[in-house]
C-alpha cells in the first residue's frame, strides 16, 4: 500500500508522542552495494530526510534520531571525522528547509570529546528554529544514555550543594528535569533497524516503557511506508505500565 493510503489508516488520537530511532545498518548497506562504509552513511541521510518529512506530515510532536554514540568513538578515525562532518554539513545544508516545516531542532548529547566550534556551530545553527512549534526533532550526537545520567546526577550534586535542590524532592520529575530531554514527553515507540534488537545505551530512562519494532531494513533504504506502518502497529499495542 502507497504510503499516503497508509497515513489515512492512523487513528490521531492514539498517535505516540515521542518516537526514538535506533538508525543502524549504514555499513552493511555499504557492503552489500559494495561500496565504502561511508557511503552507507551519505546514503542514511536521504533515509532522514524521508523519516522527518513523514513525521511532520502525520503531526509528530517529538522525534529523536540516533546519529552518534559515545562508543562511536571507539571506529577508525577517518569514520569518525566523516560522520562528524556528515552530520553539521547535513543540520546547515537541511535548516532552512526544516524552518519551512516549522521543526525545531535541537542537538542532545554530551558536548565534551566535540571540538568547541563544532557545538558552537550547532547551536548557532539550531537556534533558528527555536520559535518553532511543529515537530520537535532531537539529534542524538555524542549522546550516552549512562552519560546523560552521570551528567545529570553531576548537576543534581550541583545543586544540591548550592542549596537550590533538597535530597527529600528528589523524585522521577526532578530526575527528568536533569536530562537532555527535560520537559519533553518519554519515547513512546522505539525503532530499530536492521536487524539487531538492542539499545545499545540510546534512551535508558526515557524507554523504561517504551514499546519496541524491529526492522531487518538496513536503515538507507528504510521507508516512508514502513514508518507509518510501525506507528499503526504501536496503535494495536496494548500498554499497560504495570496495571493489569
Ligand atoms: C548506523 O550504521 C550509523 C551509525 C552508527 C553512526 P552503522 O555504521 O552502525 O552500520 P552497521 O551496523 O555497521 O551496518
Ligand atoms: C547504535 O548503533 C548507534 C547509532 C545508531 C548512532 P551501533 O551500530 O553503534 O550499535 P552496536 O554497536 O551495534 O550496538
Ligand atoms: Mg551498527
Amino acid at each position: 500500500m502507497n504510503y499516503k493510503d497508509l497515513i489515512k489508516k492512523i487513528d490521531k488520537p492514539k498517535m505516540p508522542r515521542h518516537i526514538a530511532i535506533i538508525m543502524d545498518g549504514n555499513g552493511r548497506w555499504a557492503k552489500l552495494h559494495k561500496t565504502r562504509r561511508i557511503n552507507g552513511h551519505k546514503k542514511g541521510v536521504e533515509a532522514v530526510r524521508r523519516t522527518v518529512e513523514t513525521a511532520v506530515e502525520v503531526g509528530l510532536e517529538y522525534l529523536t534520531i540516533y546519529a552518534f554514540s559515545t562508543e562511536n568513538w571507539a571506529r577508525s578515525k577517518a569514520e569518525v571525522d566523516y560522520l562528524l562532518k556528515l552530520i553539521i554539513n547535513s543540520l546547515i545544508k537541511e535548516i532552512n528547509e526544516l524552518i519551512k516545516n516549522n521543526v525545531n531542532i535541537r542537538f542532545i548529547g554530551s558536548k565534551e570529546k566535540l571540538a568547541e566550534s563544532y557545538n558552537k556551530k550547532v547551536i548557532k545553527t539550531c537556534k533558528k528554529s527555536w520559535n518553532n512549534t511543529g515537530l520537535h526533532l532531537n539529534v542524538a550526537m555524542n549522546y550516552g544514555g549512562r552519560q546523560e545520567l552521570i551528567d545529570a546526577f553531576n548537576e543534581i550534586m550541583f545543586d544540591m550543594k548550592s542549596g537550590k535542590l533538597k535530597k527529600s524532592e528528589i523524585d522521577e520529575d526532578i530526575i527528568n528535569s536533569y536530562l537532555y530531554t527535560a520537559n519533553m514527553p518519554d519515547s513512546d515507540l522505539v525503532i530499530r533497524t536492521s536487524g539487531e534488537e538492542r539499545l545499545s545505551n540510546f534512551l535508558i530512562w526515557q524507554s523504561a516503557y517504551s514499546e519496541f519494532w524491529f526492522t531487518e531494513t538496513l536503515w538507507p533504504d528504510f521507508s516512508r511506508e514502513e514508518f507509518i506502518q510501525a506507528i499503526l502497529d504501536f496503535q494495536d499495542r496494548k500498554r499497560r505500565f504495570g496495571a493489569r
